[in-house]
């Protein structure tokens, strides 16, 4: 599967975010991976869907939304409509993983599932057929800039190897702390989808960060 490098718009400029997107657009972005967060699943409040909306009228780039909200079953329409393609929830914030993923296919997004670094990723043994995307979080949720979490590297092997068997097409995305030290161990466990909010958005040429990430990908093929 190829390795995407999806840059995190919460490192961005907020009052510029059209030009921030277009910068990584034209260096090859593949994935716009979008932060949503509440002030209540997590301590932080961004976005929400007009904001997701506003943005799909400056970019053809898919979007990845991934949705750090409780009640997240109540979002996910304004979501989809809004042009989200990827539509990502937290497994902790829902009693019903199965019926939401099937509500965010239903809107016709593809659906992910997010993790928490203390959540064990057999909490999604039974829904495996219902994902388009796991999301494993390498750091705490809430706030872009912390360090990568070491311990969660036998996490994504093993995570990887059973969506290896169970379903192959799923996307295994890590989000949080990654940078061109932190990549390779990522990728080496098995990781396809790398979330870079600092280390893109946060330096002061993003484009050649994101190449830099990108080059760092296609080596480890
Ligand atoms: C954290 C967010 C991440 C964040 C990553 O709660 O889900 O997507 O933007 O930021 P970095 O890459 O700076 O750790
Ligand atoms: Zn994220």
């Amino acid at each position: 599967m190829d390795i995407i490098i999806a840059p995190s718009i919460l490192a961005a400029d907020f009052a510029r975010l059209g030009e921030e997107i277009a910068r990584v657009e034209a260096a090859g972005c593949e994935l716009l991976h979008i932060d949503v967060m509440d002030g209540h699943f997590v301590p932080n409040l961004t976005i929400g869907p007009d904001v997701v909306k506003a943005l799909r009228s400056v970019t053809g780039l898919p979007f990845d939304v991934h949705l750090m909200v409780e009640n997240p079953e109540d979002h996910i329409k304004r979501f989809a409509a809004a042009g989200a393609d990827y539509i990502t929830v937290h497994a902790e914030a829902t009693r019903h993983l199965h019926r939401l993923l099937e509500q965010i296919r239903a809107c016709g997004g593809r659906a992910g599932a997010a993790l928490n670094p203390a959540t064990p990723w057999e909490n999604l043994r039974h829904v495996a057929a219902d994902l388009d995307l796991v999301l494993l979080m390498t750091v705490d949720p809430g706030f872009g800039g912390q360090s990568f979490i070491g311990a969660m590297l036998p996490k994504i092997a093993a995570c990887a190897k059973w969506l290896h068997a169970e379903n192959p097409a799923c996307r295994l995305e890590v989000d949080g702390g990654i940078n061109t030290a932190t990549a390779p161990a990522a990728l080496a466990a098995g990781a396809d989808i790398l979330v870079a909010g600092a280390a893109v958005f946060g330096q002061a040429d993003p484009a050649a960060a994101l190449r830099a990430l990108q080059g760092l990908a296609r080596r480890q093929l």
